[in-house]
């Protein structure tokens, strides 16, 4: 097949929970960076947001819509072999939602963000006057070394977000495909609509009091 595939229909890809989530995290992770050496409190608190958008995200992954759900992107090894051989393709991507290989990519920025905020909570700072409300739990020593795996951590936070950008724009170039409009709008065109089935609302309500709660909970050290 030759060129684009024309666009058929707009539909509704991204809900507004996966939106909001995406953005509010490239904003506060770009905060918590900034007001990671001199200004720890707001780092800190800026932490326990991150830790209740990555706790809801993995909510929404089980119980939200389609799109956002790890069922429906999450692929093995054949899909992923069989993606491969087309990415470098250059016709529009038309899968609706997350492809085969941007799955690994959204799994892998998740984890990272798990093993960041988990690393932040136990960190303490070279003068101990700084540390994450589980720091202590462990001895100042393991409080150190933790420390220094949440900035590896970072390191490999940063590479993984470089890699998802290039790969946005790679789409944009050479697959004439545009994936930030969607994640803007929510909206994408596609050949034909795929019919995604959206979440109840009670389900958003629920995952934003239990991840709420828990970020709570963990910015108090876990003590009530
Ligand atoms: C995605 C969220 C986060 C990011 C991107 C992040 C990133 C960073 C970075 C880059 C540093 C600087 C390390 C250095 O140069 O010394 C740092 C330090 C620190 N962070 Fe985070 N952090 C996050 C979440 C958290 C959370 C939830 C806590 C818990 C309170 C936390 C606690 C700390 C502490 C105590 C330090 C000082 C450790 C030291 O001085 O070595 N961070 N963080
Ligand atoms: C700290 C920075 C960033 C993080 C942690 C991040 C993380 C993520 C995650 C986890 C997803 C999956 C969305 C979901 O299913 O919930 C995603 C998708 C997406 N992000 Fe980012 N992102 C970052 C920066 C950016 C930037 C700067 C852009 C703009 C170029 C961008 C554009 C997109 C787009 C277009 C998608 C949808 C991709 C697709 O259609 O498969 N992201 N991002």
């Amino acid at each position: 097949m030759a060129g684009p595939t024309p666009p058929g229909v707009r539909v509704k890809l991204w809900d507004g929970p996966v939106r909001l989530v995406h953005w509010a995290l490239v904003g506060l992770i770009a905060f918590s960076w900034w007001a990671a050496e001199d200004h720890l409190n707001w780092h800190r608190w800026s932490g326990y947001t991150i830790i209740g958008l990555v706790l809801f995200r993995i909510w929404w992954g089980f119980a939200g819509g389609e799109a956002a759900r790890f069922a429906s992107f999450v692929k093995g090894p054949r899909a992923i072999g069989a993606y491969l051989k087309t990415v470098g393709r250059r016709e529009a991507a038309t899968t609706p939602g997350h492809n085969p290989l941007g799955a690994l990519s959204v799994v892998a920025i998740l984890l990272t963000l798990v093993v960041q905020v988990t690393t932040g909570l136990f960190a303490v700072d070279v003068d101990a006057f700084e540390a994450g409300p589980l720091s202590d739990r462990v001895s100042f020593e393991l409080g150190r070394r933790i420390a220094g795996w949440h900035e590896l951590s970072f390191r490999v936070l940063q590479g993984l977000v470089a890699l998802h950008v290039l790969a946005i724009a790679y789409y944009a170039v050479w697959k004439r495909t545009n994936l930030l409009g969607p994640m803007i709008t929510g909206r994408r065109a596609l050949p034909s609509d795929p019919g995604l089935a959206g979440a109840p609302w009670w389900r958003l309500l629920l995952g934003v009091a239990l991840a709420g709660a828990a970020a709570w909970f963990l910015s108090k050290g876990l003590r009530l």
